[in-house]
């Protein structure tokens, strides 16, 4: 049996293919239900607490939708200058803090690890909603989610990832799962943005196929599904540096016309100019669908953690 009650969720390699198959069934199970409710009773009489101290649309109002249709209620910090952070607080005594008030707890912060500490402060389960470039893992739940949805199998997936693979936590969340169907990879990106080599030694002990290549098109076409990336301006410390690798990777008709194949296109949002809009109505283009089933995701990793199982 699988259960998440009372766990915290701050990597992507802390689930095995047993939970990530219940948190796929469990979400499930939840689109379903939203067809025939707009809102659910399990989470009745619980608090979430977001705790954002940077930037986020999709995840913090997701995560809030999610609470909402479990029937519970949200309390919400969206930005860190309207916190106590900007007096100074630890995010460990923030986190104690807002212990006191919920039942569990939502947090993105600038700096890798920033999840963690929440985590070991805070007795409720501590939910990392990206902590810096290092992780986000309930981003790779629901690309994983809508990959079995579109490809209709996460079996035999090829799948390049494109962009700021240095940088961009949705990809290094993604990785540690893709690992686990045994995906072959294609990592694509500038030169001074490849994926961090601690993460790709450690895939290729695993015995996962990485090919690391700058050419988006040759891995496209080796692949089913391309996962595209922002450039993470907030990251570089010089932006001329930003300046000079931004642009380098951009999906429109002509490359999608020249792959002469179907391809799943998903990004977990913003873009900046990487898809062009053109794309949108492109039927493998499922980047808004994803953004969709992050709801049912996040409903399901609610309802998991806090032990209200629905099967
Ligand atoms: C991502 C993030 O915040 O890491 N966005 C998201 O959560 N959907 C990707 C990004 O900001 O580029």
């Amino acid at each position: 049996m699988v259960s998440l009650k009372g766990k915290d969720i701050l990597h992507g390699n802390q689930f095995s293919k047993k939970e990530i198959d219940a948190i796929i069934k469990t979400a499930g199970y939840f689109e379903k239900a939203l067809k025939k409710k707009d809102s659910l009773n399990l989470l009745k009489g619980k608090i979430l607490a977001t705790l954002f101290f940077e930037p986020s649309t999709r995840t913090r109002l997701s995560f809030e939708t999610a609470m909402q249709r479990l029937g519970g209620r949200v309390i919400s910090m969206a930005s860190a200058e309207s916190s106590s952070a900007a007096k100074g607080e630890t995010v460990a005594d923030t986190a104690r803090t807002v212990d006191q008030y919920a039942d569990v707890i939502v947090i993105r912060h600038p700096r890798i690890g920033s999840a963690k500490e929440a985590a070991d402060a805070a007795e409720a389960p501590v939910i990392n909603a990206g902590d810096g470039a290092g992780q986000h893992p309930t981003q790779a739940l629901l690309d994983i989610y809508t990959i079995q949805k579109e490809l209709g199998s996460l079996k035999n997936l090829r799948v390049s990832l494109v962009g700021d693979l240095k940088n961009g936590r949705t990809v290094h969340a993604l990785v540690e799962l893709l690992s686990l169907f045994r995906a072959k990879l294609h990592f694509v990106s500038p030169e001074s943005l490849r994926m961090p080599e601690e993460i790709t030694s450690q895939l290729k002990e695993r015995g996962i196929e990485v090919m690391e290549t700058g050419d988006m098109k040759e891995a496209a076409l080796a692949s089913d599904l391309i996962y595209m990336t922002r450039i993470q301006k907030e990251r570089f410390e010089d932006l001329s540096e930003y300046e000079r690798v931004k642009g380098s990777y951009i999906i429109n008709e002509d490359l999608l016309k020249g792959l002469q194949k179907k391809m799943t296109i998903l990004h977990p949002l913003p873009r900046v100019d990487e898809i062009n809009p053109n794309v949108d109505a492109y039927p493998g283009a499922a980047y808004f669908r994803q953004v969709r089933n992050g709801v049912f995701v996040r409903m399901a990793l609610l309802s998991m953690v806090m032990g209200k199982a629905v099967d």
